[in-house]
């Protein structure tokens, strides 16, 4: 209700001044040590408050300071250290967040040379440029969100004491995305950043010796070229001597299906090494993956290992990536209830929101109407659920079958009730294990459910079975 109301009064009151005030000169940006002291002051405000910090709440707060406010864009301009933002906005970020503006902390966007832009991801260039190789990362769109994440992230890749970074989640949910506005931000503090996409797999060989053919041409070194034997002992001089950052994308084409998850294709088994070896060595450089499956690397998760499951967005993100879409026509119920549907994931949400204009004239009504008896997940979608289905062991399958039927989350006594009549027990907790792995399984407290795409996909391909039985026969 307050919030309704501030919010109601902070934009009357930003309408006015937008149409009243004389323009402000915005050419200011935050430094990287302003950047760095903002980003810290959210994230232990969010310890203390158990509260997310999006740019929509710290605008709401500047509003209870000061009556004229600051437009939740510029909140979010100014923590992505984007330029062309007025020093009277710096200022009342920094009261609200009981911090002190001081002058190493902003700087004239003309005169400071900062690291790019964190929200706007790389954009594929067709050759490398400097110390950068980005040619194989894909054309990356903008990032709504994620900050407690970024801000997590990179103070990780930052520390020197996490080698290797395993950034994980189910297909669609953000990975790639966020890996690249981690490596965009963190790239000024590296000498060589460097993206290998492992997709269609390349052996450890191939991309090793990509990646050490770069080294050579810009450290001008005469490093020797690997051998299959000498491979990782070469990658690992080169972390050593020279700050770098590494970045596989899509680590898991290098894992195999049908087996429990997590584990290497045949002739992919050296990537198991290549991790353990960064993780294990002593080096200053960091390794970031971004994977669907957790990969097996060692027994015990390793104090040089850090993981992080991305799930899928909040409402109020998912709505922005919503909001760039103008020509589409829905209530904010429809909006949220579509959002819901599909599960905060942006991949899905993009491909809804396709076929809205696609197929429903940009009425979000009418998809949902659709989707009454309609499938959420076909053609591309479905294909994507069918791949992450055909990976998994016999054992999953039937987990994930069980599961499906299952609206509310599970406590593993309920489930093991259910299952022990079916499946020996030390099966069922191996493959449990192997779906969370996987990024199907989400757990809370003690109770379990299965990953709400899946479940979709499980139970529309049910009813598509059950129709077709039920459909009268025709006679051909
Ligand atoms: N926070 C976000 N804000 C806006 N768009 C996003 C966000 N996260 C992801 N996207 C978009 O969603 C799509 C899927 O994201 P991305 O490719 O990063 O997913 P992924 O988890 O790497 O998937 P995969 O497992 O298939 O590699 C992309 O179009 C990306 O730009
Ligand atoms: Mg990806």
């Amino acid at each position: 209700m307050i919030a309704t109301s501030v919010k109601n009064a902070w934009s009357r009151s930003v309408m006015a001044k937008t149409l009243h005030s004389p323009q402000r000169y915005r050419g200011f940006v935050l430094t990287t040590a302003g950047l760095q002291k903002l980003h810290e002051q959210i994230k232990q405000l969010e310890i203390q408050t158990r509260v997310r910090q999006s740019p929509r709440t710290i605008a709401e707060r500047v509003q209870l300071n000061d009556p004229d406010g600051i437009h939740p864009i510029t909140v979010r301009k100014i923590l992505n250290g984007e330029n062309g933002v007025d020093k009277r906005s710096l200022q009342l970020i920094f009261q609200v967040l009981q911090l002190q503006l001081q002058e190493g902390d902003y700087a004239h966007a003309g005169l400071y040379r900062q690291p790019d832009d964190p929200v706007e991801t790389p954009v594929a260039t067709a050759s490398s440029v400097g110390h950068q190789d980005w040619s194989e990362a894909t054309d990356q769109s903008k990032l709504y969100g994620r900050l407690s994440e970024f801000t997590q992230l990179r103070q990780i890749v930052l520390d020197k004491q996490h080698r290797l970074i395993q950034i994980l989640g189910m297909a669609g949910v953000g990975k790639t995305a966020l890996a690249a506005v981690i490596a965009k931000a963190v790239q000024p503090e590296f000498e060589f950043v460097i993206w290998k996409s492992l997709h269609p797999a390349p052996t450890t060989h191939t991309a090793l010796t990509s990646i050490l053919q770069f080294l050579v041409k810009r450290t001008g070194e005469s490093i020797k070229l690997p051998t299959r034997t000498d491979e990782k002992e070469l990658l690992i001089e080169q972390l050593q001597k020279h700050r770098c950052l590494l970045v596989f994308d899509h680590f898991d084409s290098v894992l195999c299906g049908d087996r429990y998850a997590g584990y290497y294709r045949q002739g992919y088994e050296t990537y198991r090494e290549l991790l353990q070896t960064v993780a294990e060595m002593a080096h200053q450089s960091c390794l970031i993956i971004t994977s669907r499956e957790k990969p097996r690397v060692t027994g015990v998760e390793d104090y040089h290992i850090y993981s992080l499951r991305l799930n899928g967005l909040p409402l109020s993100e998912c709505q922005q990536i919503c909001s760039d879409y103008p020509s589409l026509i829905g209530t904010t119920e429809e909006w949220r209830s579509l959002i819901k549907r599909c599960d905060g994931n942006p991949l899905i949400l993009k491909t809804a929101i396709a076929y809205i204009q696609d197929y429903f004239d940009g009425r979000v009504s009418d998809y949902l109407q659709y989707l009454k008896h309609g499938r959420l997940l076909f053609s591309d979608l479905r294909d994507l659920l069918s791949q992450q289905f055909e990976r998994l062991s016999s054992v999953e399958k039937e987990l994930v079958y069980r599961l499906a039927i299952h609206q509310k989350p599970l406590s593993v006594s309920q489930f093991r009730e259910e299952i022990m009549l079916s499946t020996p027990q030390p099966f069922w907790l191996e493959g449990l294990d192997s779906l969370h792995r996987r990024s199907l399984l989400h757990r809370q407290g003690g109770n379990f459910s299965l990953d709400l795409m899946m479940k979709t996909y499980i139970n529309e391909c049910l009813e598509g079975v059950m129709n077709f039985a039920l459909a009268p026969q025709r006679n051909v």
